[in-house]
């Protein structure tokens, strides 16, 4: 069998990562036009780093740590035969740390960085800021970013999401808000025979597209569910 997993915020809230637009969400307080956007970092690049900084340090506090359904997910990974891919809005590392192999970060890696003007990457875990030294090229200054995605720019393995997409028996999506696209659309991307789970504390506006809708907390219903697979 092919599943495709998505996940989104959702998944990283009970491990201590705010979501986005959920009340104490971390667009609050910032208008995502003036934190991500290529526009807002060429306008204001300081506050923009910043904010990536103080969402970099967070991630690497000793408090933040995979939750049950990332730890699930990498388990039916690890002991399922199935062709197996899962896609993550998030920018965070909690599927990695949970132990998921394939994985895809659409909207890119916090703890990683990189070069404007090469487009090389590289693991990152400091504080960036416009006088951060170039890691291979000292003559190249204040050219490192997030490697994230951000609005307006085209997000990672489009092309390689679209074939899971069409291919997939079972598409689960997990803790997304559906607002976003094209991850929101990728529900779409499936055939008429692939089984389609949403969890999700809430409905979303792709609720109807979904076989079905599992209302509840993403630690407590993913391993549920996933273990509903692997008796049925
Ligand atoms: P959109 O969703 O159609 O996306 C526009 C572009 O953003 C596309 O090029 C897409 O490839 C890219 N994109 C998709 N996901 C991304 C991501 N996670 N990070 C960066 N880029 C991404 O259009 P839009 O206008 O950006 O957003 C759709 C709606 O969502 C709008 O109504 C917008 O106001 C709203 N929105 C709200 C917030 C918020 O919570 N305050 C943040 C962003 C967007
Ligand atoms: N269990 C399950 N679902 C949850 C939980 C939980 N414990 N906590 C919150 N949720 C759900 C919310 O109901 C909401 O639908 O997770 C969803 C989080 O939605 P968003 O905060 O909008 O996050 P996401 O869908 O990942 O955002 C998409 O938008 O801003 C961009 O790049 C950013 O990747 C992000 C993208």
């Amino acid at each position: 069998m092919k599943i495709l997993i998505l996940t989104g915020a959702g998944i990283s809230a009970e491990s201590g990562v705010p979501t986005f637009r959920d009340a104490n969400g971390l667009w609050e307080g910032h208008r995502f036009e003036d934190v991500a956007t290529p526009q807002a970092f060429q306008r204001n690049p300081e506050l923009v780093q910043d904010f990536y900084n103080q969402r970099r340090r967070s991630l690497l506090d000793a408090k933040i740590q995979p939750n049950a359904a990332h730890r699930a997910l990498a388990d039916f990974e690890a002991t399922h035969q199935d062709d197996f891919l899962l896609v993550t809005q998030n920018i965070d590392d909690l599927h990695v740390r949970a132990g998921s192999k394939k994985v895809l970060p659409m909207h890119g890696e916090l703890l990683k960085a990189r070069c404007t003007h090469t487009g090389e990457v590289f693991p990152w875990r400091e504080d960036l800021d416009e006088s951060t030294p170039h890691p291979t090229r000292p003559e190249i200054r204040g050219t490192l970013r997030p490697h994230v995605v951000w609005f307006g720019e085209m997000p990672l393995g489009l092309e390689q999401i679209e074939v899971a997409a069409r291919q997939a028996d079972l598409f689960i999506a997990i803790g997304t808000s559906a607002v976003v696209y094209p991850a929101a659309g990728i529900v779409r991307q499936t055939k008429p025979s692939c089984r389609k789970i949403e969890i999700n504390l809430d409905a979303t506006p792709n609720s109807g597209q979904f076989d079905e809708s599992i209302r509840g907390k993403a630690s407590v219903e993913v391993p549920a569910f996933l273990s509903s697979l692997s008796v049925s």
